[in-house]
């Protein structure tokens, strides 16, 4: 059993209330949000109003993911436009900020996530794992959708899994990148239970065919 995050940003921004609906409709219960910002990543994507949009139009649980350097200066935007967790990427500023990030966020009665990119190993996320709701591991380099997903990135999956059964069992643990209805089981094998996917799901003919399948 998981949780599928459909990625927003492989929706249609010109029907975006339509696509939220739809959406729903095919029995997802979360919504992705990928913020990015051009200099931690390079790509840049959208920012709080279009939260603020989405809340408005859906009662989806919002899973807000952060791709922004030094985020401790833009969580509180990010609470307030209604997110229900906010992930901030490990890589994006010092440990003392990132832990500030993390207890601003959840001032906010919002749930804290922290992210880690491709080449973070497990071990980084020691100072953070008992202060987050959520970890997320990057299967893809992060900035934009549609890339293939990175098996090697199992082994780390499964050892943040043991980390989180010592010292965290209810947090969640989140993949995000190139998840699709093949590459899910092995995510789920190994720990995960929350699933974003972008293009695939997007892509898919049969939109809660596809939410079943990858949730089963
Ligand atoms: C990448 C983003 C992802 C992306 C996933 O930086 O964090 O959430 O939208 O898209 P797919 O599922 O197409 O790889
Ligand atoms: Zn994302």
């Amino acid at each position: 059993m998981a949780i599928l995050a459909p990625s927003v940003l492989a929706a249609d921004f010109a029907n975006m209330e339509r696509d939220m609906k739809m959406t729903e409709a095919a029995g997802a219960k979360w919504l992705h949000l990928d913020i990015m910002d051009g200099i931690f990543v390079p790509n840049i994507s959208f920012g709080p109003d279009m939260v603020k949009a989405i809340r408005r139009v859906s009662t989806a649980v919002l899973d807000v993911h952060l791709m922004i350097d030094r985020p401790i200066r833009y969580v509180e935007n990010f609470c307030k436009a209604g997110a229900d967790y906010l992930t901030i990427h490990l890589e994006a500023d010092t440990e003392e900020n990132n832990l500030a990030a993390l207890e601003k966020i959840r001032s906010f009665g919002v749930k804290p996530g922290i992210v880690v990119k491709p080449k973070t190993p497990a071990q980084a996320l020691a100072p953070y794992i008992d202060k987050v709701d959520m970890i997320l591991v990057m299967t893809v380099e992060p900035g934009f959708g549609g890339q293939s997903f990175m098996a090697d990135m199992m082994p780390k999956v499964k050892k943040i899994r043991q980390m989180l059964d010592e010292k965290n069992p209810a947090c969640h643990l989140e993949v995000d990148g190139g998840v699709d209805l093949n590459t899910a089981p092995i995510c789920k094998e190994n720990g995960a239970d929350v699933l974003v996917a972008g293009s695939a799901f997007y892509k898919s003919e049969d939109k809660a065919a596809f939410a079943k399948a990858l949730e089963a």
